[in-house]
C-alpha cells in the first residue's frame, strides 16, 4: 500500500519534473506556473494571497503594471503590502516575457467573479457617475485614457487599491502619471462606507 503510493508520489513528480524541463526549454522561467500559484487556476484570482484576477485583462494595462512593478513604479510603498509581493515577481521579466505572458493570459477563459463586498448601491451609482468619464458607463475600460475595465474584477482587489490610491500607497512614485490621476480621484470617496457603495455599483455592471 505504502509502496504503491510512493510510486504515484514518484511519477507525478517526475512527470512535474519534465513539464519543467519542457517550460524551461521552450520559455523563461516566468512560466505559468509561478503566476497562477498566486492568481489562482486560470488566472481567476485569489482572496487567499490578495492577487487579483488577470483572466481578461486587457492586453496594454496588464503590460503597463507589468512593467510598473519591474521599474519600481509601483509596489514599493512600504504600507503596499500587497504590491510588495507581487514586485518581486516582474522584476526580472525581460519584454520577451512580458509580451508572452500577455499572450498567454489573453487565452485564459473568464469566468465570472463572486460578490464578496457588501453596500448602497444606489448610493454607488452616484459616486460612480464621477468614475464612468474615465472607466466607462459600464465599467468596461477606456484605452485611450489609460483607464482599466473595472467590471469582472474581484471586488475585495477594488476595494483595495481604492484605499491604496486614497493613502497614496499606489500612484505616488514619479513616473506614474496614470496611477497620480487615481490618487485625486479616489479623494471622492469619503470615507470607507463610500468605497464599498461604489464597488457594489461596479459589481451590478457584471461583464456582458
Ligand atoms: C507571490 C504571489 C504572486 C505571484 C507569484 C504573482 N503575483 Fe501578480 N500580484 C500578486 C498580488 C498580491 C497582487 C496585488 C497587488 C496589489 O494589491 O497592488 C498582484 C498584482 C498583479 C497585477 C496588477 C493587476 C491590476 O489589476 O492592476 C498584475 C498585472 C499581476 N499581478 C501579474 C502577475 C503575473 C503576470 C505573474 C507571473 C509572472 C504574477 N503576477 C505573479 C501576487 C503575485
Ligand atoms: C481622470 C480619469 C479617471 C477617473 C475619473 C477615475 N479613474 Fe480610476 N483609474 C484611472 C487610471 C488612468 C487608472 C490606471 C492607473 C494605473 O495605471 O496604475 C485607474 C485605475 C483604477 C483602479 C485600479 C484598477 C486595477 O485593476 O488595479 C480602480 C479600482 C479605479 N481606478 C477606480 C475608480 C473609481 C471607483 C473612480 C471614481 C470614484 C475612478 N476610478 C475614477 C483613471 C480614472
Amino acid at each position: 500500500m505504502i509502496r504503491k503510493r510512493l510510486l504515484v508520489i514518484l511519477v507525478l513528480a517526475l512527470s512535474v519534473h519534465s513539464i519543467q524541463v519542457n517550460a524551461a526549454e521552450e520559455r523563461e522561467p516566468y512560466d505559468d506556473r509561478y503566476c497562477t500559484t498566486c492568481h489562482g487556476t486560470d488566472g481567476r484570482g485569489n482572496y487567499g494571497v490578495q492577487a487579483p484576477r488577470l483572466a481578461g485583462m486587457e492586453a496594454w494595462y496588464l503590460k503597463r503594471q507589468l512593467e510598473n512593478f519591474r521599474s519600481g513604479v509601483r509596489g514599493t510603498h512600504p504600507r503596499d503590502i500587497e504590491g510588495i509581493a507581487m514586485r518581486p515577481m516582474a522584476s526580472k521579466l525581460s519584454d520577451e516575457s512580458i509580451a508572452d505572458i500577455i499572450d498567454w493570459v489573453g487565452s485564459w477563459e473568464y469566468i465570472p467573479t463572486e460578490v464578496t463586498i457588501e453596500g448602497d448601491e444606489t448610493a454607488g451609482a452616484q459616486l460612480y457617475a464621477q468614475c464612468a468619464s474615465c472607466h466607462g458607463q459600464n465599467a468596461e475600460g477606456n484605452e485611450a485614457l489609460g483607464a482599466p475595465a473595472l467590471q469582472g474584477q474581484n471586488d475585495w482587489y477594488l476595494v483595495t487599491q481604492l484605499k491604496n490610491f486614497k493613502n497614496g500607497w499606489r500612484g505616488a512614485e514619479s513616473g506614474d502619471a496614470f496611477g497620480a490621476q487615481m490618487i485625486g480621484m479616489a479623494q471622492m470617496l469619503s470615507d470607507d462606507d463610500a468605497i464599498n457603495n461604489v464597488v457594489s455599483y461596479i459589481n451590478t455592471l457584471g461583464r456582458k
